[in-house]
């Protein structure tokens, strides 16, 4: 079975906010999470779709559910975890008492802040965790980066050409990814920023997907401002080479 799993553990420090976690901001219409969760839903190929709230949050996540009419059998609201990956496992848990441990489960693990995902990249991600196992969203690095180690000097400046950006979704066989998180040193866990890094670390490897650069992760008060602009211009869902 196909699992998608909206990713909505956090509290959104960096947005300065303060009221609410980020992604049950307004954008347009509707909150932050239900323009993404609605996007999850456009893909029939995910038989459910779980969202790992913040646990002070999970009975404003319920109402969010009825208010959007969203409130289906194919949607389930789970708690957070104390970092993205543990909600990730959080979510893994739910799934595996509901469903039981299957070779063949995958995962689409997505940011609950990363509204404007489009169908294309929920597909193809699935396709490809299908075929491969594991798979991250990317775009090219637009921007040169520029590395350094004491946030002082530039350490090194690496060849553009083979730099991309990550964002998700990142998909996995649920199995796969579970037997190399058992396999990480504590060490090792502390120093993970996502889950492809449970892979990378163990030398498996993740297939690229290619992403959309409107894709964009609302970590900012002007990342927000993108967003609304985004919604307001109607470009939302269209890939670049459809802008041209
Ligand atoms: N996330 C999560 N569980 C956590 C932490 C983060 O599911 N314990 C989710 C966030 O809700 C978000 C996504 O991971 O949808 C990307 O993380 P980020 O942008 O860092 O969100 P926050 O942790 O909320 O933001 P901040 O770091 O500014 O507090």
């Amino acid at each position: 079975m196909i699992f998608g799993a909206v990713l909505a553990g956090g509290v959104g420090s960096r947005m300065h906010v303060g009221s609410m976690p980020k992604q049950f901001l307004p954008l347009g219409d509707k909150p932050i999470i239900i323009h993404t969760l609605e996007k999850m839903l456009m893909c029939s190929k995910l038989d459910a779709v779980y969202i790992g709230i913040n646990a002070a949050w999970l009975e404003y996540m319920n109402d969010l559910l009825i208010k959007y009419d969203l409130n289906t059998d194919k949607v389930v609201v789970t708690a957070g975890g104390n970092t993205r990956n543990d909600t990730i496992f959080n979510i893994i848990n739910e799934i595996e008492a509901a469903y039981g441990e299957d070779e063949e489960h995958i995962i689409v693990t997505h940011d609950a802040v990363r509204p404007f995902v489009t169908l294309r990249t929920i597909e193809e991600n699935i396709e490809c965790a299908l075929k491969y196992g594991a798979c991250d969203t990317v775009v090219p690095a637009v921007d040169t980066i520029v590395t350094s180690n004491d946030n002082q000097l530039i350490t090194s400046i690496p060849d553009r050409s083979v730099m991309y950006q990550g964002q998700t979704p990142q998909s996995f066989r649920i199995c796969l990814l579970k037997d190399l998180y058992a396999k990480l040193s504590t060490d090792e866990k502390n120093i993970l920023t996502d889950a492809c890094k449970i892979c990378v670390i163990k030398g498996t490897p993740v297939r690229l997907v290619q992403g959309n650069t409107a894709n964009i992760k609302i970590t900012t008060i002007s990342d927000y401002k993108i967003a609304q602009a985004i919604v307001s211009s109607n470009i939302d869902g269209l890939e670049e080479d459809t802008l041209c």
